[in-house]
């Protein structure tokens, strides 16, 4: 037993070791995959560790790069850039997330403000291992294709930040999802039903987008929700007085809306346990009504709370236009008509015929009401401005 014992001492050594022993082997087709990212992300700053490294598994912790490996593969891969601006117009998101398919045992991606643009690839369903994606702060833009939701290992899934637009697929299938952040894009449309069907989920934001409709009162009773930003969207009507809060529901935005009627009695009130922010919305009874809008704001409309359509924003841009025009074409042709009876009566009517003197009066009546008659209609399109730059 004795002369066994200092091998004993060794071995969690060598166990230790192990893992950095095998990242050493990190397969060439890995290391090959790393560098043509690197090329594809016009050599960002944070990823120039990589170009001296021997050992790409083991670099200087920096926040950000970060690559872990498992034997020979790249499980994590966080790069965070700086950059604001998109890469270049050669740049093809198509051929960049295929080449992120050849990194297949990933289950950590993490590409952020690097400047990555165009459409997300349906390849990246392809990378099924990933239960955390963050894509945020980029320049991604058209819908999430359908396909992630066969990315059933996600469970966090950021793309805040981006123009991303159209609906959101139905991720239904997607039950070990905790943390969905849409936030900060252009996705509009109803939130699907099937959200309410996540069990895991802890932190669903969806603010600053257009999602309209009603907002599913089953959305604030999941199970182990704890967070949830509905704010600065189009949601409408009321929420129901029954409405229950899951236990573990610590914040809820819901602010800049248009929802009406009373807040359900678990939303009410602020609690040590519980925030609500609920401003700018036409909720009735929530104390403070100067920080509510009155509620033709939030019914002005009801199909402006249902369609996002931005046709319907330039509809009533041209038909401003067109009541301007129309106003300054009443003027000038009133104004024509003026001195065309003024300019008659002088040289026809000059003994004589004071009567005709009464025509031009209706003409100028007319004219006036039709500029009172667009008054209403100016402030309610200064709502639709309003609320568009909210
Ligand atoms: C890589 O090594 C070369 C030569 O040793 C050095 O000039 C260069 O600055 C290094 N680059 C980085 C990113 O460390
Ligand atoms: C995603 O990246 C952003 C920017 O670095 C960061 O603030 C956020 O915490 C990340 N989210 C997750 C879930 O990693
Ligand atoms: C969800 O998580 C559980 C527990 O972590 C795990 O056993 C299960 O395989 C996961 N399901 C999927 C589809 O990844
Ligand atoms: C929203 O995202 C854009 C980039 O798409 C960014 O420039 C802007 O700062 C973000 N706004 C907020 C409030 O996060
Ligand atoms: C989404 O944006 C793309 C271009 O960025 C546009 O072609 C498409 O019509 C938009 N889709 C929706 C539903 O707004």
């Amino acid at each position: 037993m004795a002369p066994l014992r200092p091998l004993l001492f060794l071995l969690p050594l060598i166990l230790t070791q192990s893992p950095q022993i095998s990242s050493q082997n990190l397969s060439p087709s890995q290391i090959k995959t790393l560098f043509r990212l690197q090329r594809m992300l016009e050599y960002p700053p944070s990823l120039s560790l990589i170009n001296n490294a021997t050992n790409f598994c083991y670099l200087p912790s920096s926040p950000l790069l970060s690559i872990s490996c498992y034997g020979t593969r790249i499980t994590e891969l966080e790069i965070n850039g700086d950059s604001s601006a998109p890469l270049s117009p050669s740049f093809s998101a198509d051929s960049f997330f295929t080449t992120l398919t050849r990194l297949p045992s990933l289950t950590s991606l993490s590409l952020v403000s690097l400047g990555l643009w165009g459409p997300l690839s349906p390849k990246i369903a392809r990378l099924s291992s990933i239960r955390d994606l963050n894509l945020s702060s980029n320049h991604l833009y058209g819908e999430i294709p359908a396909g992630i939701s066969s990315m059933v290992n996600l469970e966090s899934l950021v793309l805040s930040g981006n123009s991303f637009n159209g609906t959101v697929p139905d991720l239904r299938s997607l039950a070990n999802l905790t943390e969905l952040v849409l936030k900060n894009n252009s996705f509009g449309g109803n939130v699907p039903i099937g959200f309410a069907s996540f069990d895991q989920l802890q932190k669903l934001d969806l603010s600053m987008n257009q999602f309209n409709g009603k907002i599913p009162p089953s959305l604030f009773s999941l199970p182990l929700v704890r967070y949830m930003d509905l704010s600065r969207n189009r949601f409408a009507g009321v929420l129901p007085a029954k409405l229950l809060c899951g236990d573990n529901l610590e914040f809820v935005d819901i602010s800049r809306n248009l929802l009406m009627g009373g807040l359900p009695s678990c939303l009410s009130s602020d609690s040590s346990t519980r925030v609500v922010l609920k401003s700018w919305n036409c909720l009735n009874s929530v104390g403070d009504s100067r920080y509510q809008h009155p509620k033709s704001y939030c019914s002005r409309d009801p199909l402006a709370a249902v369609l996002p359509s931005p046709e319907k924003e330039e509809g009533s841009k041209k038909s401003k236009l067109g009541l301007i025009l129309g106003i300054l074409g009443g003027i000038v042709a009133g104004a024509a008509l003026l001195s065309l009876m003024v300019f008659l009566i002088f040289k026809k009517a000059r003994p004589e015929d004071v009567g005709s003197v009464k025509l031009p009066k209706p003409i100028t009546q007319k004219t006036l009401k039709t500029s009172v008659q667009v008054s209403p209609r100016t402030p309610a399109d200064t709502n639709t401005c309003n609320y568009t730059l909210d």
